[in-house]
């Protein structure tokens, strides 16, 4: 069955076609963030306008390159919440008309558990149940995964999220935005021993809290001179030895040894790569998405969609944003 994914939750406008839930025909996603660079961060006004005037566009475009014909699609899935509400009205109402015009069913999806279904993209199967880490720019989550609609969620971020953090300290390094490329760039010149940061403990051991280590680099940076290089570097191990200590432990709470990674953050090197190593000693079965597929994009929809839709689950045309 081919699927058309929707997703217009941050700045991204992107569509996709995925052919039974996992091979990935077309992965088209129009970023608008060259335009929210010199505000530091996305404006929803300026990103909802350039997704009305781009989605139609960008789903023609992601047909033509998957050469599929809207007649050939068996349903149609947008991302419905969390995110910005402009944005995913846009990509609602459009999958809404597409639907209804077509005659094609419709799956509303939420963002965090797409991020957690990318790392099923282009890949034969993954087994169930298991432990989900999604690192993100608006969310910090681990979740027990039983199947596709029964998650359940073990730890979230209390305050700043992964991906936020990075993005706030790149500003404090005076780096630009978005800031979490930028910084890994940066911390490849720099000894993360130099310095010692520290995260904020949380009561619930599966919980995170970033802005505490960001304020210590703002105090850092304010009090001495420092080599920021050393700073990136020391601000992104703390981060990663947080990010791999509570998966880990979330794992062996669960008595699970799969555990599947999704997110934007995801998209750092040096965090795969010590996920890696972890995973090795830990005797644990790690899975990472293709790195195209960290970052927002509809084909992670498109495949989630795919699940919940042989489940039984569908949407109707009341189909309207879900924040939470
Ligand atoms: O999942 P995503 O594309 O959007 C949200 O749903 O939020 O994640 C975006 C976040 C941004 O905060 C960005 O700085 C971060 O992912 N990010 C990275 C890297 N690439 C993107 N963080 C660390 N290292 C990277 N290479
Ligand atoms: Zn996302």
């Amino acid at each position: 069955m081919y699927v058309l994914g929707i997703e217009t939750s941050c700045d991204e406008t992107a569509a996709s076609i995925v052919k039974d839930g996992r091979r990935v025909l077309s992965n088209i996603v129009a970023s608008s963030i060259s335009l929210h660079k010199q505000y530091g961060g996305v404006v929803p006004e300026i990103a909802s306008r350039k997704q009305l005037e781009t989605i139609v566009e960008v789903a023609e475009a992601a047909l033509k390159k998957a050469r599929v014909k809207l007649s050939q699609l068996g349903l149609i899935s947008v991302t419905d919440g969390p995110g910005l509400l402009g944005s995913l009205l846009v990509g609602i109402s459009f999958a809404k008309s597409v639907s209804f015009s077509r005659n094609i069913p419709l799956v509303g999806i939420n963002h965090l558990h797409s991020h957690i279904y990318s790392a099923f993209l282009n890949r034969k199967n993954i087994q169930l149940p298991f432990v989900a880490l999604v690192v993100s720019g608006g969310h910090t989550s681990l979740f027990y995964v039983k199947d596709f609609h029964r998650i359940e969620i073990m730890g979230l971020t209390l305050d700043d999220a992964c991906g936020e953090a990075f993005d706030k300290v790149a500003k404090i390094l005076k780096l630009g935005y978005p800031g979490g490329p930028l910084i890994e760039k940066l911390a490849k010149g720099g000894d993360s021993k130099k310095i010692r940061f520290g995260c904020s403990k949380t009561k619930k051991p599966l919980n995170f809290s970033f802005s505490g280590v960001k304020t210590a680099v703002l105090y850092y940076v304010q009090r001495q001179p420092a080599r920021y290089a050393d700073v990136a570097a020391s601000f992104q191990d703390t981060v990663i030895d947080v990010l791999i200590e509570k998966s880990f432990l979330a794992c062996r709470m669960k008595k699970a040894n799969r555990l599947v990674l999704g997110g934007g953050v995801l998209a750092n090197n040096r965090l795969r790569q010590e996920f890696s190593r972890a995973a090795q000693k830990d005797k644990v079965s790690i899975y990472l998405p293709e790195r195209e597929f960290c970052t927002d994009n509809a084909a992670m929809v498109a495949g989630l969609g795919y699940q919940l839709f042989k489940n039984g689950n569908l949407s109707s045309l009341d189909l309207g944003v879900n924040l939470n």
